[in-house]
């Protein structure tokens, strides 16, 4: 293979995508579609996968490496495959005549709550577009994403916004960043279709509408860490809690060692905590990995960019 001397290959194109966590998420009834109404407040990360996308003799083929790559499905099932499926069909791009070999680098950890999927198919969204140069308009790769799952919008967008419908209804949120997080990966996965239906099964029905507190929204918009920190909410954290125990230690070890807020991730298993600036969160995150009370202790800040071509640099 030719190599350039700007060091990409030709008809190779990298995308990153960045992890999400909820700094607050409320969950409303389950609806017909089997979707929960949510409000959730979500920031991008710069914890990201890479995707690395290659036009290719035959279909769709996808590798896996990086940190994270074990239990990755490499089949058609991959949702990075889905999303360039449904980009080329979208596109009218013929994948059985010009096809991708895809390359992607697992850094986010696959069922821990941080929409490490959603990233990859939103990477695989703007990567293959690129490639093909199709130029699909925001709007449309939004919808595409929806139509991939509820996360993936965000995670195309990136930086810090309200979600509302099923998450993917997004308006940016204005933030004065950055903010500094701790995230304390499990060694244990869970499923989110499985937290939804523990929380289903363990409240009544008929929640009020989820609707976001003024405070959280002002907090995130001043910048002020230690006004976020209490108000940091997540009412899957109760379901998490039920089908993976431990994780009531490792949120109160991370309080203990002065945390300004803790929090589950989404549908969980990683639990965030909140730092008030880079030094504390790297004190945190020392602290919380000599516990051992996690598989591994990360220290990230966001907001982070959404999905981006990361070469050819434009
Ligand atoms: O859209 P995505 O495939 O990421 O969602 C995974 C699962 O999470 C859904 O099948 C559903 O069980 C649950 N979910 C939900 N309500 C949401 C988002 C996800 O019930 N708003």
């Amino acid at each position: 293979m030719t190599v350039t001397t700007g060091g990409h290959r030709p008809g190779t194109v990298t995308a990153a995508a960045s992890a999400k966590i909820n700094l607050a998420l409320l969950v409303g009834d389950r609806r017909p579609d089997g979707y929960h109404a949510l409000a959730t407040l979500f920031q991008a990360v710069d914890l990201a996968d890479t995707l690395t996308v290659t036009g290719s003799a035959d279909g769709l083929r996808l590798a896996v490496d990086g940190p994270e790559a074990a239990g990755v499905p490499t089949g058609p099932d991959n949702i990075a495959l889905a999303a360039l499926r449904v980009l080329a069909r979208h596109t009218g791009h013929d994948l059985t005549s010009s096809g991708v070999a895809v390359g992607l680098t697992k850094r986010i950890p696959a069922a821990a709550g941080l929409a490490g999927g959603s990233a990859d198919a939103a990477a695989a969204l703007v990567a293959g577009d690129a490639l093909w140069h199709t130029r699909v308009p925001r709007a449309e790769l939004l919808d595409l994403a929806a139509a991939l799952g509820a996360d993936v919008p965000f995670c195309l967008a990136g930086g810090t916004a309200v979600g509302t419908g099923r998450g993917d209804l997004l308006a940016p949120a204005l933030t004065r960043g950055p903010f500094h997080w701790v995230l304390a990966l499990a060694d244990t996965r869970l499923a989110t279709p499985a937290v939804f239906a523990e929380l289903d099964r363990s409240r009544p029905r008929s929640t009020p509408e989820p609707v976001l507190a003024p405070a959280v929204l002002a907090a995130v918009r001043a910048g002020d860490a230690a006004a976020l920190g209490p108000l940091l909410v997540n009412d899957l954290q109760p379901a998490a809690l039920a089908l993976a125990p431990r994780l009531r230690q490792v949120l109160d070890t991370g309080t203990d060692l002065g945390a300004l807020g803790a929090v589950v991730c989404g549908s969980g298993p990683t639990c965030a905590f909140l730092a008030a600036d880079r030094k504390s969160a790297m004190r945190l995150a020392a602290a919380l990995a000599g516990a051992g009370v996690a598989r591994q202790v990360l220290a990230v800040a966001g907001p982070a960019a959404g999905a981006r071509i990361v070469s050819p640099a434009g």
